[in-house]
């Protein structure tokens, strides 16, 4: 068969096509291959005594369970006791390698509620389940935990004042007032970030700051998403997760999700005093990964959500801005299939 040049051109940029194609899906291969590594190197998975962060996180998530038990509306006097023992082996595990610490006094603060509340409930106090391995914990001193007794009139009290216009004048700012971000300003939008819901209560975000010029660029020449306004960035924050504290295929994203509502609440932390942020991306591939922690110091279990650049308003400034989508293309008002209808779940 003769080929005629238009079937030549076409066979060739159907081949260069193909071979785009398989080269994206091995890149996308590799890529998860390398997640897999470091997730099941860093996470909690194979060992959750691995390192003091894995332990952390599993005693974490043991004494936010009877937490959360204890503030249900329920009146049973005693309950998880098989989570108290974990729990009770997981402290004698951190407490032989870490000494008695905040985490440590944290879970004596929960079994000291615990105790209290079975007890308002009628139970026994010598008939509690493991009753002596709490009172050892609760021994070594007791910190703030248990329940916060909370109202619906300091709720409203706080909230008063805050409407659509504190979400809504919030915009990705690009352009910024040459004064410096204070070190208190810094501060409080990251301990508003660290009121951010995270799963089991299990907070182990890090928010390395950069305010030196040559720093944030050289961490923005890898980040690469800041054309014509990088050099301007008067503070630069690299978001992180510890992969440390999950374990399982289950939790293999939980890191991504609880980092991004982190990042959210930082740059609300930074909007409520006035500041202008604007979230940089960190999806890359391995290889930039590795390129950032060349220039940038990170821990091993840490995995970089975003980074955000922030600082100053100027007082007049412009901001992209696009018709949000309509509530009608993003609200469903969702009901569940009728039980008896086949559905083929692939
Ligand atoms: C995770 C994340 C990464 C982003 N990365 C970049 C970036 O690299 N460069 C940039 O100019 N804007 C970046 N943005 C800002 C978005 O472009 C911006 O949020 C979006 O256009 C909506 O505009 P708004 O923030 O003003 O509402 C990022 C936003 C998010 C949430």
């Amino acid at each position: 068969m003769t080929l005629t040049p238009a079937p030549l051109a076409t066979a060739y940029r159907t081949a260069r096509r193909t071979v785009k194609r398989v080269r994206a899906a091995v890149t996308v291969g590799g890529a998860f291959r390398d997640d897999y590594r470091r997730y099941v190197r860093e996470s909690g998975t194979i060992d959750p005594a691995a390192s003091r962060t894995t332990l952390r996180a599993a005693i974490t998530e043991r004494y936010h369970g009877l937490e959360k038990g204890m503030s249900l509306r329920s009146d049973r006097a005693v309950f998880g006791t098989d989570r108290i023992a974990e729990l009770l082996a997981l402290l004698d595990a951190y407490r032989e390698r870490f000494g008695t610490d905040d985490l440590v006094r944290t879970c004596a603060g929960v079994f000291e509620a615990y105790l209290a509340r079975a007890v308002g409930l009628g139970a026994a106090l010598d008939e509690i389940p493991l009753l002596d391995g709490m009172r050892a914990v609760i021994a070594g001193g007791t910190g703030q935990a248990g329940l916060r007794h909370v109202t619906k009139a300091d709720v409203l009290d706080a909230v008063d004042g805050v409407d659509l216009g504190f979400f809504a004048t919030r915009a990705s700012v690009r352009q910024f007032a040459g004064a410096p971000v204070t070190a208190d300003q810094i501060r409080a939008a990251v301990e508003i970030a660290a009121t951010s819901p995270a799963v089991c209560n299990r907070r182990f975000n890090r928010v390395h700051v950069l305010t030196e010029r040559h720093d944030i660029d050289a961490v923005l020449a890898v980040q690469g998403g800041t054309r014509g306004f990088g050099d301007q960035i008067p503070a630069l924050a690299v978001i992180t997760s510890s992969l440390a504290a999950y374990w399982n295929a289950t939790q293999r994203n939980q890191g991504w999700v609880d980092g991004g509502l982190f990042a959210m609440s930082f740059v609300y932390g930074l909007h409520s005093q006035g500041l202008g942020s604007v979230l940089l991306n960190w999806s890359k591939t391995p290889a930039d990964d590795r390129r950032l922690r060349a220039v940038l110091p990170l821990g091993d279990d840490e995995t970089v959500i975003c980074m955000a650049g922030f600082g100053h308003l100027r007082d007049r400034f412009p901001v992209a801005y696009s018709a949000r989508p309509a509530v009608e293309d993003i609200l469903v008002p969702a009901t569940t299939r009728p039980r008896d209808e086949p559905v083929e779940v692939t």
